[in-house]
């Protein structure tokens, strides 16, 4: 790791973001030591006026911690790192304040040889983005003459479309270079995300066994078990597959479908990740289907006649050699009857079956991505006892059970060491985006033409029938009288 100062800029430090993940993310790399008081300062920066300590009162609920004097210790600590500069997003004097402020923290560091090193983390709507990053470049840029540099970090949704989405980031270019945006897609910061590209290729199991020959279809599942309550505005704006399927699934995606990359480089991987997106084919209307749960528009602040769409399962058709013919089901939605996330490899059937196995269920691999983080295979063995008949059981690596002295990182706070780490492997490059929107881009300006309107479906429920309809058409054959049951500790 870099040695010297470093400095940490939280713009939109009263808002939701900063308190649920950046700020306790913060705290968590501060308590594991991977962040030092004597080089590391926090800025926040937001238009309300208050005090360092307002700030610190604020944030303070959010960060967890234990009960214990060191804990404690660790949490004043952490707090008194913390400095607040108001100003709005558009004005030169907040922002040439903040560069006082910076460069007044980097001039008591001076003794510390090595870098300075600035990390802007925008947790602020996008619409402010491109005053706030020319705001940035003009009057708070790294001037070491040492080795430092200037880092910004942002989160979706970047733009609403194709168009869109490129307005912003030729904007962003024409201000910063590649290297320095970190465009954050949460996803890839949890652990059984990480684990896939280890998983597919560092097992000889898989190797062979991962193509259109073995793989009869991939379900990417994202489900929650409650609304879009309190932030219905935002999510109208929206809609499922801008908030969760363009980006956090569809990164799942290219890790499941991907090819090999050359070296495990970042962009050695953003290349693959690139390269399959590209060879997506246009999304058939007969193989989407967009539901809304009942109450969703009781919302006051969700607009009455909304169409937005809370649910939608849609399938994504692969032109190449390994995965001509395998669907890709891609399906989230709010309001459901369980949440979980997860990744599910339905196999073919066995030619030739001699034992009518087929009965029980196909093989699947499951990766669970949350809760209960695991992964299990699902496999027909020979049912206990004397008579020879066959059941359908699991392997199970069940990351509770096994690695129980393990905390595993938040999301966030992996991702934001990377950023300081310089990291871009688990950030999304622009080309990437680009190919990302292309996909949905036809599918959404139908959607916003309303087009395809959605079903209605009971809160609690798994969602429109016609989505269930629409995975056994792709192919998918849903077991039966099996479940998993993520073992007790
Ligand atoms: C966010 C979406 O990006 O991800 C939310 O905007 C969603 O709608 C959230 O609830 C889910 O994240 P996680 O990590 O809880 O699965």
């Amino acid at each position: 790791l870099e040695t010297g100062c470093l400095s940490v800029v939280v713009l939109g430090a009263s808002g939701d973001l900063a308190k649920k993940k950046t700020f306790p993310a913060l705290f968590n790399l501060f308590r594991q030591g991977f962040l030092q008081s004597n080089e590391v300062h926090i800025f926040g920066y937001a238009r309300t006026k208050m005090s360092d300590d307002d700030l610190r009162e604020r944030i303070h609920g959010y960060l967890s911690h234990g009960k214990g004097d060191e804990e404690m210790e660790s949490l004043t600590n952490f707090l008194q790192l913390i400095k607040y500069v108001s100003g709005s997003y558009d004005s030169e004097d907040g922002f040439r304040l903040l560069d006082k402020e910076i460069s007044e923290h980097e001039l008591v560091r001076k003794s510390h040889p090595g870098t300075s090193r600035r990390l802007f983390y925008l947790a602020l709507p996008p619409s402010v983005y491109p005053s706030v990053c020319k705001m940035i470049r003009s009057y708070c840029m790294n001037q070491s003459d040492l080795s430092g540099w200037t880092r910004i970090v942002v989160e979706k949704p970047f733009g609403k479309d194709l168009a869109s989405s490129e307005e912003l980031s030729s904007q962003l270019a024409e201000l910063f270079n590649e290297e320095q945006l970190y465009r954050i897609d949460h996803y890839l910061g949890k652990e059984l995300v990480q684990n896939l590209l280890v998983l597919r290729f560092a097992n000889r199991f898989f190797v062979p066994l991962w193509n259109r020959d073995n793989i009869d279809n991939v379900q990417i599942v994202f489900r929650e078990d409650f609304g879009t309550e309190g932030r219905g505005g935002y999510f109208d704006e929206y809609g499922i597959i801008r908030d969760i399927i363009q980006n956090h699934l569809l990164q799942v995606f290219c890790l499941v479908a991907m090819e090999k990359p050359v070296s495990l480089k970042p962009e050695h991987i953003r290349d693959e990740k690139v390269k399959v997106l590209q060879s997506v084919m246009p999304i058939a209307p007969e193989e989407v289907v967009l539901g809304q749960y009942d109450g969703y528009r009781d919302d006051p602040t969700v607009p009455d006649g909304s169409s937005t769409p809370t649910f939608a399962t849609v399938v994504l058709r692969i032109h190449n050699e390994r995965w001509e013919g395998v669907p890709f089901i891609l399906k989230a939605g709010k309001a459901l009857n369980s949440r979980k996330a997860e990744v599910r490899v339905q196999f073919k059937d066995v030619p030739g079956d001699i034992f009518r196995s087929k009965k029980h269920g196909r093989n699947e691999f499951v990766i669970r991505l949350q809760p209960s983080e695991a992964m299990y295979m699902k496999l027909t063995v020979k049912k206990p006892g004397l008579q020879m008949s066959t059941i359908l059981s699991e392997l199970d690596l069940s990351y509770g059970q096994r690695y129980q002295d393990v905390k595993i990182p938040e999301a966030y706070e992996r991702l934001i060491l990377d950023t300081i780490r310089g990291d871009q492997q688990h950030f999304v490059r622009r080309d990437e985006l680009r190919a990302a929107w292309e996909i949905f881009t036809p599918l959404l300006h139908k959607i916003d033409n309303g087009e395809l309107p959605p079903i209605s479906y009971k809160p609690g429920s798994r969602g429109p029938a016609e989505a269930d309809e629409l995975l056994a058409r792709a192919g998918y054959v849903q077991t039966h009288g099996y479940i998993w049951i993520p073992p007790s500790l």
